[in-house]
């Protein structure tokens, strides 16, 4: 089994980031749920604890407090594995093992200058003053027994505590965040000098170890069904699952009608000729539209697109059967691990906000088996996946697309005239990104028809036509997200352009608001 470091989410927006940081540092790492009982967590033989940290106190009625037993973990040679918390994470720790943590008199929040009082190798290599981020309202007062202070800051007379007895470490600071100046390397401390780990985990060596999995998992005989959308992850999944299993692959790729402007022949373009896979394209646009034409409720177009989508992919099991003689027996997806911990995190509130349908669904209802070679890594990871495979840029490198496409960008009900307007405004959009060189600054960029009218002038007549909003966001994950500051003359441009060259539209609006407490998606 290789190394792993599991982390234990309290709850903090910023887990996320506690994964990453500890895969740069080469050593897989994965996110669980604080609820999950020691026994579980001594099962997967992790070689180190991160506990994350947490919006509440550890006196709050509903606060999550650390699992009895997590404390005394040992490795398979008897040795203590080591655990690291985090701010809310040390907090529940000292409160576990009888310290005492009380509310400070005003929240720490921002910057502060760190002091390591006592040599020791999760500081290796820090320097004296070195400026760490402090987001708290509780802070230790008392240590528990055994237990002595290793650094503190001019506010935080205990900023991180070690014990004397075992390799249990606390920080009240956020290493994980890129505030804290050597953030990563107390991190890369922890993982590889107290948790002794070696740090070979790379995008390669997955590579290498998923398509061995793959292998072992389909066998000699067995075919697999893969939905292509065009986007990075259904792509990649593609390229890696068809070094595994050659021409047992068999990609699907639909058009189901709210797909972007120009897509559906892009999209095939970019495949045929590049990759030696079979990929059969089905135009489903006529029967999607039939269920989405009119439907208002955003819940509503998922489950018409999510249901379509299993009608066309049962006929296509179907065509396969015939053609190679066999049923596939597996189902791949792209699913990422944003989208799988979502579900799990005591943090994350999408999953109940909007059900994003990529994670389960076609499966259960077709009965075949899931292949989910990315339900591990992260976005960036996925790309550097799909380079180190050659995938091409243009695929790798695009921006994230929603299975129900067009359709909930469209506010309010789905019309054949709306889907022509948005798909030009979008395609204005999305092209003087791609001119300005603006594509690959943001993580998402897109037009929304808004059911609104508005009054405007063109020469001398009066016009009374729809608005368009304009969205562009940053974000590491789509989890949290902030309005992208895309240059004013830029959005000036591509407003007059929408107006002038889509009839139908007659107002661009840009979109401020950051996820939370907006979504990125308008539905
Ligand atoms: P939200 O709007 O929830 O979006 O902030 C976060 C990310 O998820 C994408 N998204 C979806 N993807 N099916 C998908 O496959 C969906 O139903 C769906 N809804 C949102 C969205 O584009 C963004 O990247």
């Amino acid at each position: 089994m290789s190394e792993r470091i599991v982390i234990l989410d309290f709850g903090s927006q910023y887990t996320q980031l506690i994964a990453r940081r500890v895969r740069e540092a080469g050593v897989f790492s994965e996110i669980h749920p604080c609820t999950r009982p020691a026994d579980e967590i001594a099962a997967m033989q992790p070689d180190g604890l991160i506990l994350s940290g947490g919006p509440l106190s550890v006196y709050d009625a509903e606060a999550p407090q650390l699992q009895p037993g997590l404390l005394e973990l040992e490795k398979a040679g008897g040795e203590p594995v080591p655990v690291l918390g985090i701010c809310y994470g040390l907090q529940a720790m000292a409160h576990l093992l009888g310290g005492g943590v009380e509310a400070a008199d005003r929240r720490e929040f921002g910057p502060a200058d760190l002091t390591v009082m006592t040599e020791n190798g999760l500081f290796a290599g820090v320097p004296e003053g070195s400026t760490v981020w402090m987001s708290h309202g509780d802070h230790l007062t008392t240590l528990p027994d055994g237990y002595e202070v290793i650094a503190r800051t001019g506010n935080a007379p205990v900023a991180a505590v070690r014990s004397c007895r075992r390799p249990h470490y606390g920080v009240q600071f956020h290493p994980e965040v890129v505030h804290t100046d050597y953030g990563r390397e107390v991190l890369e401390n922890f993982a590889l000098r107290i948790c002794g780990c070696e740090g070979d985990w790379s995008p390669a060596s997955f590579v290498e170890k998923q398509v061995k999995n793959i292998r072992r998992q389909v066998g000699a005989e067995e075919h697999i069904l893969l939905g292509l959308s065009g986007g990075v992850d259904s792509s990649v999944a593609a390229a890696l699952i068809s070094r595994a299993v050659g021409e047992r692959l068999h990609c699907i790729f639909v058009n189901n009608g709210v797909l972007r402007k120009g897509e559906f022949d892009k999209v095939q373009e970019a495949f045929r000729g590049h990759f030696d896979l079979h990929l059969k394209t089905v135009d489903a646009s006529e029967r999607f539209m039939a269920q989405l034409e009119g439907v208002a409720d955003p819940e509503k177009k998922r489950v018409a697109v999510g249901n379509t989508f299993i009608e066309v992919f049962e006929e296509a099991t179907e065509e396969v059967a015939q053609r190679v003689g066999k049923k596939p027996r597996y189902l791949a997806q792209g699913t990422l691990y944003p989208d799988v911990i979502e579900s799990v995190s005591t943090g994350g509130p999408s999953q109940t906000i909007k059900t994003h349908h990529n994670v389960g669904g076609l499966p259960e209802e077709m009965g075949l088996d899931l292949i989910e070679p990315f339900r591990e890594l992260f976005k960036d990871e996925v790309r550097e996946i799909g380079r180190l495979l050659g995938v091409p840029e243009r695929i790798v490198g695009r921006h994230p697309f929603p299975g129900p496409g067009l359709a909930i960008r469209i506010a309010g009900p789905v019309k054949r005239e709306k889907l022509r307007l948005l798909r030009e405004a979008d395609d204005i959009f999305i092209s003087a990104l791609r001119e300005h060189d603006l594509y690959d600054e943001v993580w998402q960029a897109f037009a929304v028809l808004l059911p609104v009218q508005t009054v405007g002038v063109m020469g001398d007549e009066r016009t009374y036509e729809n608005v368009c909003a304009l969205r562009a966001v940053e974000s590491v994950d789509g989890m949290t997200a902030d309005w992208a500051k895309l240059p004013p003359d830029f959005l000036g441009r591509v407003a007059g352009r929408v107006v002038n060259e889509v009839p139908g539209i007659n107002r661009a609006v840009y979109d401020i608001t950051s996820k939370p407490p907006a979504t990125i998606e308008w539905e």
